[in-house]
């Protein structure tokens, strides 16, 4: 991605996120040779750990399956460092810079210029420090300083107020062009595919609103509960877990205007408009549910979780109506979906168009049109459409026509998000990232309800685990004019 030197610091290195997600995701792109062959990964944490111990921790989490890979592995750990240190000691963090300093002075081959990137794995409450501690004693400095970037993940906050707190405590020192706030659904590649499907193909365009449209559903569902990650769960809920941050910046992207080019701020100009075209949430335009124990007992309720306080109204289900109010989208309703221990694991996007005008002629009932798009598992475009039976009889029923990546690509890899994210950072392009002002407007949208939700105004519906859902949420769909038989 990129042929200059680069020195990856992971934040954080011990915790679950580097080892889950950023290491594998940084091995992948190794092997792939997406990372530039010098670069060198600085693992930064405050358990003090031998390099062996921390190679075999990783060892863990990175699973190889023929000998070549193995190689691979070996090859690549050979390239992370361990360095321990404190999140508020500025000492550290000069130890830190001269660590990084040393390894550019051995791998970085002038005029190569050495650029940094910061991946923080660590909990939100150390952001603030650890950001000023990086821009003042860890920043590239000297003759072929190149650049920095920051790579943040979520929470960013809790609400409108305490999001903007932290986004001004980090523009005290950072650019935003060198602030990457993941949000990893926009590195999945149907969700990276919405733009190339919308805006390279002569035939969506002429559909893509609400003369052609009934309704836009963004689902989420996922079989597991919080399994005592009940804790952090807690704290936030399903709304800021998934539906604030990934199904919204799904429903920005189907719903934004062609961008004028494909550059990062092009992008996020359109997505923004989208978010300041719709009113703040309702609570009456919602569904909130929360799981109780299986049937059969074997799968625990969420207050089974001890980790989760006694008497919690967090809800693990969320069901929401939103408007958008322009000219492509009014009266169109986006129904966003998200929940846990629920009965598969999924997500898409299905664009519901209107009914068929004089169906009537047709011997048949017809269904509506939709366009599928599986996020996961089993990426796929389907597009469902009547068609005659085939045969002596002029029946009509639907069918798909189907575009599944297990069968159209076969043995073709689709990269994990994680690794499609970095690339973007490597390259320098945010287009996939969260600016500043799209997550102030993301979250005017739902702080209202969230604060009501939080001081317990609503009792969230029970539904069992691994069941759909909530009860409500058929009455709530036929409601938005989405027939029980139509309801996926
Ligand atoms: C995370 C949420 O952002 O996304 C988790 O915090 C959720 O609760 C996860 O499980 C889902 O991501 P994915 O990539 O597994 O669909």
């Amino acid at each position: 991605a990129t042929d200059e030197y680069v020195t990856v610091v992971v934040l954080g290195a011990s915790g679950d996120l580097a080892k889950k997600k950023t290491y594998p995701a940084l091995f992948a792109l190794f092997k792939h040779e997406f990372l530039p062959p010098t670069a060198q990964i600085v693992g930064y944490a405050r358990s003090h750990l031998e390099i062996n111990d921390f190679h075999a921790r990783l060892r863990n989490f990175i699973k190889t399956k023929t000998a070549d890979e193995a190689k691979q592995l070996t090859a690549f750990l050979a390239n992370c460092h361990y360095r321990s240190g404190q999140y508020d000691q500025v000492e550290d963090f000069q130890q830190l810079d001269a660590y990084l300093t040393d390894l550019e002075a051995r791998y970085a081959r002038p005029p190569q210029s050495r650029n940094r990137i910061y991946y923080f794995a660590l909990p939100p409450t150390v952001f603030v420090p650890v950001a000023n501690n990086l821009r003042d004693h860890v920043y590239p400095r000297g003759d072929h300083a190149g650049w920095a970037r920051v790579i943040v993940e979520k929470p960013f906050g809790h609400d409108l107020e305490s999001s903007r707190a932290l986004g001004r405590a980090l523009a005290a020192k950072w650019n935003e062009h060198e602030l990457y706030r993941i949000d990893h659904y926009l590195g999945k590649e149907m969700v990276k595919n919405l733009i190339s499907l919308r805006f390279a193909n002569v035939f969506f365009a002429s559909v893509w609103h609400r003369h052609a449209i009934h309704n836009v559903q963004i689902t989420f569902k996922e079989p597991f509960g919080t399994e005592g990650r009940g804790g952090y769960f807690d704290e936030f809920g399903i709304v800021r877990d998934v539906m604030q941050n990934h199904l919204l910046q799904i429903l920005t992207l189907v719903a934004m205007e062609r961008p004028v080019s494909l550059t990062a701020d092009d992008v996020r100009n359109e997505k923004v408009k989208v978010l300041r075209s719709m009113s703040a949430l309702d609570l009456k335009d919602m569904v909130l549910g929360q799981y109780t124990a299986s049937p059969d007992g074997a799968k625990p309720g969420y207050l089974d979780d001890k980790t989760v306080p006694a008497g919690s109204r967090t809800p693990t289900y969320a069901a929401a109506v939103f408007h958008i109010n322009n000219d492509r989208w009014e009266g169109v309703p986006f129904i966003l979906r998200c929940g846990k221990a629920l009965n598969e694991a999924k997500a898409e996007i299905r664009i519901q168009f209107r009914d068929v005008p004089g169906a009537g002629m047709f011997p048949s009932p017809l269904s509506r049109n939709e366009l599928v798009i599986r996020v996961q598992p089993n990426e796929s475009v389907y597009l469902k459409l009547m068609n005659k039976e085939p045969g002596l009889s002029f029946r009509q029923h639907i069918r798909e026509l189907d575009l599944s990546y297990q069968t159209r690509y076969e043995g073709v890899r689709i990269p994990d998000a994680y690794e499609a994210l970095l690339v973007d950072v490597l390259r320098g392009d945010q287009a996939n990232f969260v600016r500043d002002d799209e997550l102030d407007a993301a979250w005017a949208i739902f702080t209202p309800v969230l604060h009501q939700i939080d001081a317990g105004a609503v009792v969230p519906e029970p539904y069992t685990y691994g069941s759909r859902g909530p009860a409500a949420m058929t009455a709530f769909m036929e409601q938005l004019g989405v027939a029980r038989d139509r309801q996926e």
